[in-house]
């Protein structure tokens, strides 16, 4: 979400709530005095989930100066990481990871389903306020591919069905169980175990290592 909210949209004004200005401050302590710019991008994702998941430039400057910096160099944090949004996004932001990993393992039928479930393309937020869909590069979950982020969760081994029936959840209020929407534990094989199959190799390999073979 690069491109920055209109002038219209952009409030005057923007200021910490008493408690997010706690947690800025305990966050700014960890740092010595000299570096405390340090903590922009804490500072920053706390002033967008302050602000209904988006940063208006009068909340990256608050964050400036709180932290003593020239606002542009947090407009340049803030526009070099994706997570940051600058323009209002949907009660759910749904992250849809394209790139090749995920890609290979059908994230074209990913964005197709949501196409479809929903009526937006990439880039777009529903009418009424509760989904946006965005397109976005390696989310750092490849074993799993493909994947999609929304909020702060991962939805992982997706297909065009299960991103249905995860949309279908959060329009009715619930809340999809996240990881691996096939099962899988962790980053396991998806088939199963391929190495250390059998008790006699466990113990080959434990007294390999010099550890207690049984
Ligand atoms: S390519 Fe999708 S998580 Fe890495």
């Amino acid at each position: 979400m690069s491109k920055p909210a209109s002038v219209a949209a952009q409030p005057e004004s923007f200021a910490f709530t008493p408690e997010n200005r706690a947690t800025a401050d305990k966050i700014i302590a960890r740092y010595p005095a000299e570096r405390r710019q340090s903590a922009v991008i804490p500072l920053l994702h706390i002033a967008q989930r302050q602000h209904e998941n988006w940063l208006p430039r009068a909340a990256m400057d608050h964050v400036a100066e709180i932290l003593g910096m020239a606002p542009i160099k947090v407009y340049e944090v803030a526009t070099f990481y994706t997570m940051y949004n600058h323009a209002p996004v949907g009660k759910h932001l749904i992250e849809v990871c394209t790139t090749t990993p995920c890609w290979l393992r059908g994230s074209d039928e990913i964005v197709g389903a949501c196409k479809r479930r929903l009526g937006i393309s990439p880039g777009e937020t529903t009418p009424d306020g509760q989904f946006t869909v965005v397109e976005v590069e390696c989310a750092g979950a490849c074993v799993n591919a493909p994947v999609v982020a929304i909020g702060d969760d991962y939805y992982e081994d997706l297909d065009g069905p299960a991103i249905i029936a995860i949309i279908d959840q959060l329009e009715r209020g619930e809340q999809p169980t996240p990881g691996s929407q096939i099962g899988r534990r962790g980053s396991c094989p998806q088939n199963g175990p391929t190495t250390m199959t059998s008790q006699s190799a466990i113990s080959a390999k434990a007294a390999d290592a010099g550890g207690l073979a049984d």
